[in-house]
């Protein structure tokens, strides 16, 4: 793609809760080895979201920033991917739409698709740009994991919202055609309406991941993309953070390349320091993957990146982003550092809680207390609407 038609990532934000849990409080809870979670699986902790937290609440925060620098004039369109929806109707982005003070010249919707929406919201985003260069979308993807207590999901639970500025001539990283694209109709993962937390086939779910691995990656080269040689790093989808070890030494063996584990730590090493803190975040997993990478990188300038994004159910991508010279300047590390550091510990007891918490469904008053350190918060349940204001 010639440089002057370059469409990509111009901002990214990450956002997280104000609670944690971390692994050693659920191990010493359920009896696990804190081993099989630290080593098994590739886990700390797991950000677990305030009364008065929610996607809305972290979307916005993690939108905010990118707001104030930017502003509001060139955002024409808000993408919003999540599968922790608020709203059977309504697209949750509109609430985010308020609370920042867009502009009603904006088209606003939500998508789905399991964890692979993010990506869906990032190509649909880079389509409007092409249309219309002075044009900018806010891509957000914002997502809260939550598994029954007691299923081997739950260590695998966790939140964080991802906002990307999507324009011409990004800042940060350039996104290439072509994609390799991969779609299979399992049940590996899913959640009916009717449920607050996922069903899942554990060991299923992880071979529908790397068969979906090697059907994106075979459309790709079929389609011309790079060589597996052409990339310095890969940013997996992590669903838990030893998930990216298994999809990159399954993509290695299929392209015939030696998989120690060295190489595979040069490759995907940085991608997993975020999520391994904050746990699965859905649709906003590997882009956290992404933020983590060029903040911890040394500096990855002119290189490229490889993005899989996988979604259960399922569908997959494939596809490159080059990183832009000059992008170290437009990141925003500390915050992201600040966000994840930041988080308050809690102990198994206020977890349970906030776990088995649910609105009552009649129609009443139900405010929630004020917990949240975020700039944003759910106010509560009035009359079946959910309000939103600035802490
Ligand atoms: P499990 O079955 O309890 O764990 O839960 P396990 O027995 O398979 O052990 C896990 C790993 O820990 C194994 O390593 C063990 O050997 C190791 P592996 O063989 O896989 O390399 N282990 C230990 N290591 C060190 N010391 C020890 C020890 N004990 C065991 N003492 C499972 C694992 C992934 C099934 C569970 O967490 C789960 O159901 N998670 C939810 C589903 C999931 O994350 N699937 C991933 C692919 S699907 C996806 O990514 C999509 C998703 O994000 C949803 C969406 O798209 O919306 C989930």
């Amino acid at each position: 793609m010639p440089e002057e038609f370059a469409i990509g990532i111009h901002d990214l934000s990450v956002a997280t809760t104000r609670y944690v849990l971390t692994h050693d409080t659920l191990a010493a809870h359920n009896g696990s080895d804190v081993a099989k979670y630290h080593k098994g699986i590739g886990q700390r902790s797991m950000s677990v979201p305030a009364a008065d937290e929610d996607i809305v609440t972290m979307a916005a925060a993690a939108a905010a920033p990118i707001v104030a620098r930017h502003g509001v004039d060139r955002i024409r369109t808000i993408v919003f991917a999540t599968e922790t929806s608020v709203d059977q109707a309504k697209a949750a982005g509109i609430h985010v739409h308020s609370l920042l003070g867009l502009p009603s010249a904006t088209r606003v919707v939500e998508l789905k698709q399991a964890c692979y929406s993010g990506t869906a919201a990032l190509q649909f985003a880079i389509g409007l740009v092409h249309r219309d260069r002075s044009q900018q979308v806010l891509v957000i993807a914002s997502d809260v994991s939550k598994y029954e207590l007691g299923n081997p999901g739950e260590a695998t639970q966790g939140a964080a919202a991802v906002a990307m500025l999507v324009s011409a001539d990004p800042a940060l990283v350039r996104i290439e055609d072509p994609s390799g694209m991969f779609t299979a109709d399992i049940m590996d993962f899913w959640r009916p309406n009717y449920r607050t937390t996922a069903l899942v086939d554990g060991h299923e779910s992880i071979s529908a991941y790397l068969q979906a691995v090697e059907g994106a990656w075979k459309d790709y080269t079929d389609r011309g993309g790079r060589t597996l040689d052409d990339f310095t790093a890969f940013c997996y989808h992590q669903p838990f953070t030893k998930m990216a070890h298994k999809a990159h030494r399954h993509l290695l063996h299929y392209c015939g390349h030696d998989a120690d584990e060295d190489a595979i730590t040069r490759h995907i090493g940085h991608t997993t320091t975020y999520n391994a803190e904050v746990g699965n975040s859905y649709t906003a997993s590997m882009y956290v993957g992404l933020a983590a990478l060029l903040d911890n990188a040394d500096d990855l300038t002119d290189q490229a990146i490889g993005f899989l994004s996988y979604g259960s159910g399922s569908v997959a991508e494939f596809f490159a982003g080059t990183v832009v010279p000059g992008y170290r300047s437009h990141l925003r590390s500390d915050m992201h550092r600040d966000a994840i550091s930041g988080r308050q510990d809690i102990d198994y007891a206020k977890y349970r809680e906030i776990h088995e918490h649910s609105f009552p469904v009649d129609g009443g008053d139900h405010p929630v207390p004020r917990e949240t350190t975020g700039p944003y918060r759910l106010a509560g349940l009035f009359g079946h609407k959910r309000i939103y204001e600035p802490r």
